[in-house]
């Protein structure tokens, strides 16, 4: 049983047969973090880039739980000098974890550390777990015509950022369903700030229109079971 649970922003829990893993999980300061960061559990931390509301609350949980940090060289470096476990991949290059294989995706966006430090080129990551079931969670990103390569995958559920200025907005993310051709497609990263506001039940009634593919509007706290 995989479950995927939606903290607000663009912070998911992924549960793949009772392993946790958290995917950038920014809770301090996310108006809709349905738990605080002293409550997460965490076997492993997905971190696409560095910008403080990815890495968000990494170091306090991955200290706490022992938990391991995957992410790019140079963020797991910066990580690691924190005294957090972690597994540092890059680009294009993927590894078989316990829950699963996770691969390191591209994304065309900025990936500075919240010290200034430099966190290397942001990413995304495909998770590849059991049964065949592909999930991808694309960070932040403007759309990039090689998500035609990540759809060819075979794609689960994609989730995937609608909220413009900052990533993709709803007409760029309409084309990455598109080319990702996912069986579901979860908007993130819109609402959390006013300049990412954005009209969620519009989109996805232009989405299942236009791509046929359905559209599922998570609240902070919901829970999608594969
Ligand atoms: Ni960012
Ligand atoms: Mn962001």
């Amino acid at each position: 049983m995989i479950k995927i649970t939606y903290l607000g922003h663009a912070s998911f829990q992924v549960t793949a047969d009772g392993t946790h893993i958290l995917i950038d999980p920014y809770l301090n300061g996310n108006p809709a973090a349905p738990f605080k960061p002293e409550e997460a559990q965490a076997d492993y931390i997905l971190v696409t880039h560095g910008h403080g509301d990815h890495i968000g609350d990494t170091v306090a949980i991955a200290k706490r739980t022992g938990a391991t940090a995957v992410s790019n060289a140079e963020i797991s470096r910066w990580l690691s000098a924190q005294g957090v476990a972690t597994h540092g991949m890059h680009i294009g290059g993927g590894h078989q974890f316990s829950f699963g294989y996770a691969k390191l995706t591209h994304a065309l966006h900025g990936s500075s550390l919240p010290d200034g430090s430099y966190g290397g080129n942001p990413g995304g990551f495909l998770l590849k777990l059991r049964d065949g079931k592909n999930f991808y969670f694309a960070g932040d990103t403007g759309l990039f015509g090689d998500m035609r390569l990540i759809g060819d995958e075979g794609l689960t559920a994609a989730f995937i950022p609608i909220g413009d200025n900052y990533t993709m907005g709803p007409d760029d993310a309409l084309k990455a369903v598109e080319f990702l051709r996912p069986k579901l497609v979860v908007p993130m990263h819109y609402d959390t700030f006013a300049v990412i506001e954005q009209d969620v039940g519009a989109w996805k009634a232009r989405v299942e229109a236009e791509t046929g593919v359905a559209v599922r509007v998570m609240a902070s706290g919901d829970t999608l079971e594969f």
